[in-house]
């Protein structure tokens, strides 16, 4: 059995997690994969989710708990692990540390929504929230984009000077300017990225303000939290979802269709952007990430393969 600990995983090539999420979305379009609705149990304001998946040769089976107050603690707010299993003899082949996994697809997941929604010469961009997720999606944004100004807002100044730190040391020759208000951030980037625990919408626009940006949610995990406001989805020309549990589980959806701001048939899933991209440079766009087993999947089983190769990890009798 293959134990890999988070800075392994970390340290792994960003193209590698993108293809492999991208392999996801193609596996999801083709249907050839069991996986249940994402089990779900809350415990006050505390979740726990069990992420199961088959597809091929493997299946994952994630456990990840979201506790939004933990950073008061001083831990990051999920924590969990994978475990990688053969699908012929249901073998447990690996063990990983599941919040890095969580961190690079998803990452990798705003990454490629970057990549087939946004201008390809965008050079300001912001994210909205420093916590882990905030930093691997300025990564997987400046991986795919060559972003000249990289705005930032988080709630907690000091989580911003620490992301502004660790950014420098790999993405040297931007200019990271920490805004003093959400709204301002949003007024100057192009595109724009969300990953807080927020229960409450971060900024308030007008419909004008909003038009030709790339809007990216990537918190909002439940149809009480929403982490932009109603406007956004109600002035975006194409809304996606990275699953359709999406339209049940996050606020970002649930609440504006409530309201009847936002129309069902409005809302596409991501992967039809695969077999054809119907962006262009006009539109105004909502992504929402819920994310889903499938995604760990196929980045875990990729993970696994490269690592024997490399001989990255440890190896343990189990
Ligand atoms: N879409 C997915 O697949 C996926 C995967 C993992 C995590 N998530 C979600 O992403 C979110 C962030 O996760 P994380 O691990 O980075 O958490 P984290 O605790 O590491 O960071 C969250 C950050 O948000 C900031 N914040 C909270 N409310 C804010 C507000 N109103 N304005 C500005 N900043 C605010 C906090 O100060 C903190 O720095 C969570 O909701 C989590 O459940 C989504």
């Amino acid at each position: 059995m293959l134990f890999l600990n988070k800075s392994e995983i970390q340290k792994l090539d960003q193209n590698i997690i993108q293809t492999s999420v991208k392999k996801a979305y193609e596996i999801a379009s083709s249907k050839d994969y069991n996986m249940p609705d994402r089990m779900h149990l809350s415990d006050g304001l505390n979740s726990l989710l069990l992420m199961p998946c088959f597809s091929g040769q493997y299946f994952a089976t994630k456990l990840v708990s979201v506790f939004p107050e933990a950073v008061k603690h001083g831990q990051p707010s999920v924590n969990g692990v994978l475990v990688l299993s053969d699908n012929i003899s249901g073998k447990p082949l690996a063990v990983m540390d599941g919040a890095a996994i969580t961190a690079q697809r998803t990452g990798a997941v705003g990454g490629l929504a970057v990549k087939l929604l946004s201008p390809e010469k965008v050079r300001a961009a912001g994210v909205l929230g420093a916590g882990v997720q905030g930093f691997s999606q300025a990564r997987y944004l400046m991986f795919n984009r060559r972003i000249e100004t990289l705005y930032l807002y988080d709630l907690n100044p000091q989580m911003v000077e620490n992301m502004i730190g660790k950014l420098k040391q790999e993405f040297y020759g931007v200019e990271y300017v920490i805004s003093r208000t959400a709204e301002e951030l949003v007024e100057k980037s192009r595109v724009i990225i969300a990953a807080t625990t927020s229960h409450s919408p971060l900024f308030k626009a007008k419909p004008e303000s909003l038009k030709r940006k790339t809007f990216i949610s990537i918190g909002s995990y439940r149809p009480d939290m929403q982490e932009f406001p109603d406007v956004v989805i109600e002035s975006a020309d194409d809304v996606f979802v990275d699953t359709v549990f999406a339209i049940e589980e996050s606020g970002d959806i649930v609440i504006p269709l409530k309201k009847r701001v936002a129309i069902r048939e409005k809302i596409k899933e991501f992967s039809i952007l695969l077999e054809k991209n119907t962006y262009d440079d006009n539109k105004t766009i909502f992504f929402k990430s819920v994310g889903m087993g499938l995604f760990d999947l196929t980045v875990s089983s990729a993970i696994y393969e490269i690592a024997l190769k490399k001989k990255i990890g440890h190896l343990i009798d189990f």
